[in-house]
């Protein structure tokens, strides 16, 4: 199939009177159709109207999957209650925990098919979703289990992520060593047994895990040759990016009070900068993460959802574009690769997030002319067809 007449956009330029042929699942060749190869003279052409045609998008954090909302502590935090209080009383993450457990396997695909159509509708082609609400083995296995069932029932890739560490459950109080010990590292020794993860994360904060424990369960993850992520530095500096950079993290997400150090340890491990505006957005933070210092030390930054119930309930990531230009700086070209190029580093794929020979067909055409027209609207969805592998 050819897509002829698009207005290609690629990290450097946009190719105006552009060309994608595509083969199955795969592109073939793209650039200006002017110079179009011969061998692909016969093949089916769709004319693209001079329409903008990216990457389909990938969001590349989220704990999409989970039971239950939190619509009750967002009225609290409205009332003044920080997120952390409510996390310390036992609400936050542990009220999720609580519905969670208490859904079973088709419940929590029928609360996500929603969320994830909403991202497809967008042109989301590649999504990841995190375990980390059930903080006990059968529950985060679960969790897994739904979200890879997921790629079963849209034409969606996910990526699964183990997040056991993502905070202590009320049996295992005070004994966060213990809780790592006896339910986080032989849930993920199952988990990765029967095929259901792709890298392996953790909450390292004052809420949740210090540095050393994380280390403990990176140090499982390298046993079992697994990447890892790292929720680092979101509402204070644990000094996790460090950690991460030396376990060769594919990202440290939301790092708010990072530092330039660590965007100079993040550059030279080759570790993304996954910025969740939404969480940054629903918390009423003030924090900027050191987005100059990432582009300073070339580090890439990628754009997510962090879709979850309680610090971001966010199902869009055109909204997430915006508010990562709105408020962080990024510049619309920097937001669009932070959501295709950069958002596939961050999870280990180098098959997508570009249209380039050898990549994945996973495409979006827009009723747009240039990023800046995906970001600055608020709310519009201007997606035009969604091809994900070679099929619209
Ligand atoms: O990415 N920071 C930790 N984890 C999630 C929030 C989890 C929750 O509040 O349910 C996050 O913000
Ligand atoms: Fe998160």
């Amino acid at each position: 199939m050819i897509l002829g007449n698009a207005c290609i956009a690629t990290p450097e330029t946009l190719i105006d009177r552009g060309a994608v042929v595509t083969k199955g699942e795969t592109i073939l060749w793209s650039g200006s159709e002017a110079t179009l190869p011969q061998t692909y003279y016969n093949h089916e052409r769709t004319d693209l109207g001079g329409r903008l045609l990216t990457p389909g998008l990938i969001d590349c954090h989220t704990h999409i999957v989970h039971g239950g909302h939190r619509a009750a502590e967002f009225e609290m935090r409205l009332h003044g209650a920080t997120y952390t209080e409510i996390a310390q009383s036992g609400g936050g993450i542990l009220s999720t925990l609580t519905a969670t457990r208490a859904s079973s396997f088709e419940d929590l695909i029928t609360a996500a098919l929603p969320r994830v159509d909403a991202l497809i509708a967008e042109g989301v082609t590649t999504l990841e979703i995190k375990s980390g609400y059930g903080l006990d083995i059968s529950t985060e296995l679960n969790m897994l289990r739904a979200a890879r069932a997921i790629a079963q029932r849209r034409a969606i890739t996910v990526r699964t992520t183990f997040l056991g560490a993502h905070a202590i459950p009320p049996d295992h109080k005070g004994r966060p060593d213990d809780y790592l010990t006896d339910l986080c590292l032989p849930a993920l020794e199952q988990a990765h047994s029967e095929g259901l993860v792709d890298a392996v994360d953790g909450f390292c904060e004052n809420i949740a895990f210090t540095p050393a424990q994380i280390a403990r369960v990176f140090d499982k993850a390298q046993t079992l040759g697994l990447p890892v992520k790292l929720h680092a530095e979101q509402l204070s500096h644990m000094g996790g990016t460090a950690l991460a950079c030396r376990y060769k993290a594919l990202s440290a997400d939301h790092l708010e009070y990072a530092t330039e150090a660590d965007a100079a340890l993040m550059a030279a491990s080759g570790t993304v900068a996954v910025i969740l505006p939404g969480a940054f957005y629903t918390l009423c933070e003030t924090q900027l993460p050191p987005i100059a210092a990432f582009r300073a030390n070339g580090v890439p930054m990628a754009l997510s959802t962090d879709c979850n119930p309680g610090s971001s309930p966010l199902t869009s990531l055109l909204v997430t574009m915006n508010m990562g230009c709105t408020l962080f700086r990024l510049t619309p070209t920097e937001a669009l690769d932070a959501v295709t190029t950069n958002a596939a580093r961050a999870l280990g794929l180098t098959d997508r997030g570009r249209i380039a020979p050898d990549h994945r067909a996973d495409l979006c055409v827009w009723n747009a002319e240039t990023p800046a027209e995906l970001c600055y609207r608020i709310g519009f969805n201007p997606l035009y067809k969604r091809i994900y592998g070679g099929t619209l």
